[in-house]
């Protein structure tokens, strides 16, 4: 993939709100609880190896993926010691890898287990794997479900020094709504399910930023922040935050080509969209292959404080605006984030198209170099 770094598109993360948003969750949460970072697809599409060095700095207790090799990436960047969960299912032939990179690793079945005992012959040192079990308390994802299964389970770790059960989790489907009814129900089936062990393991966890921010329990050993840390609500607009967060995601380019229309001119495939007389048009490198969805060509980018609607459809490479006035090539779009005192946030976009704040960032591509400043939080 070559990096646009010829043009003036470019993604802007705040460091200084990342460890600002840390600091505040730090505030809000147990003293003494664990604070993980997840920082799965790339850091929610920030860059998940200086999202970590910055959570890092702000005192995190350790980091959270989806899958393997997000967890090599951080091993091979500096993070040797640092306590790494891989939350996704992984294949059991990577067993031996895991253990020796000390890696903790989610184990939602018996069979995975089982399977996955023989394999840990082939490790290169003495470490135990590091098993956090998931329990399906009701996301329906991954997990076991029942009281017998985790006390096998927990019976089959025991017996051999290879498997350590280092932790037990779930995952909560509605944190981020106005459900309370199913986050209670998931919680209570949790509680029953931990209590069943024989042992409670070291870091017993359930969180994610909305239970975080919205339903703060004081039974668990961590938590598991991701959106809020990067400065979102979870919820989108559905329920305000209980205290401030700072969007860490500024996405921005430069007018490419400015032109007035006629009346009538059309705009962009299929000509859809037709010009006023006199309509100021400014075109943007920027598109959909930059994860500007086509969706979002209905949406209005910043220039000046102005409120610009898109016009026509979006294109791959490019999109194009209605602008108040004639502005120059180079003049600075802000399409996340604040311009002028007028901002763009990924939550409002999602609740308008149907998504959510979490699939606008992730969604934008590899193609925008990522820029990195650190604000201090100011
Ligand atoms: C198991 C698990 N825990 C925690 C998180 C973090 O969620 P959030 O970004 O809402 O904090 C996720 C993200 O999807 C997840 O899958």
């Amino acid at each position: 993939m070559a990096r646009g770094t010829h043009r003036p598109t470019v993604a802007k993360v705040d460091l200084g709100a990342i460890k600002w948003n840390i600091n505040q969750i730090r505030n809000h949460i147990r003293p003494g609880k664990k604070l993980l970072a997840v920082v799965k697809a790339d850091g929610y599409g920030h860059g998940a190896v200086p999202i970590a060095n910055a959570a890092k700095e702000a005192g995190v207790d350790g980091f959270c993926v989806a899958i393997l090799d997000e967890a090599i990436e951080l091993r091979q960047n500096g993070f040797t010691e640092d306590f790494l969960l891989v939350m996704g299912v992984t294949e059991v032939r990577d067993v031996a890898l895991m253990a020796d990179s000390n890696i903790s690793v989610t184990v939602s079945s018996f069979e995975w287990l089982e399977a996955a005992l023989p394999l840990l012959n082939l490790r290169k040192t003495m470490n135990p794997l590091r098993i956090h079990l998931a329990v399906d308390t009701g996301m329906g994802r991954i997990g076991l479900r029942t009281k017998e299964e985790v006390q096998a389970f927990e019976a089959f770790c025991e017996k051999y020094e290879s498997l350590h059960l280092e932790g037990i989790f779930t995952h909560f489907a509605t944190a981020d709504g106005e459900d309370d009814i199913q986050v209670e129900r998931q919680y209570e089936t949790f509680k029953e399910l931990v209590k069943s062990m024989t042992t409670r393991p070291d870091m017993v966890h359930l969180a994610n930023s909305a239970m975080t921010l919205w339903h703060e329990d004081f039974e668990t050993d961590a938590t598991r922040v991701g959106i809020a840390m990067y400065g979102y609500n979870p919820s989108d607009l559905t329920i305000p935050l209980p205290y401030e967060l700072k969007p860490a995601f500024t996405l921005e380019t430069e007018i490419s080509y400015v032109k007035q229309m006629h009346e009538g001119d059309t705009i962009s495939y299929g000509a859809r969209y037709k010009a006023y007389e006199g309509e100021w048009l400014a075109t943007l490198p920027i598109g959909y292959a930059d994860g500007w969805r086509r969706d979002l060509g209905n949406q209005t980018l910043l220039v000046d404080g102005h409120r610009c609607p898109v016009r026509g459809v979006v294109c791959m490479d490019q999109l194009m605006i209605s602008l108040p006035h004639a502005y120059p090539i180079g003049t600075k779009v802000t399409l996340l984030g604040e311009n002028n005192g007028e901002w763009n946030n990924p939550s409002e976009m999602a609740v308008e198209l149907g998504t959510i704040g979490y699939e606008i960032l992730c969604g934008i591509s590899d193609r925008v170099p990522r820029i990195y400043n650190d604000s201090k939080g100011e």
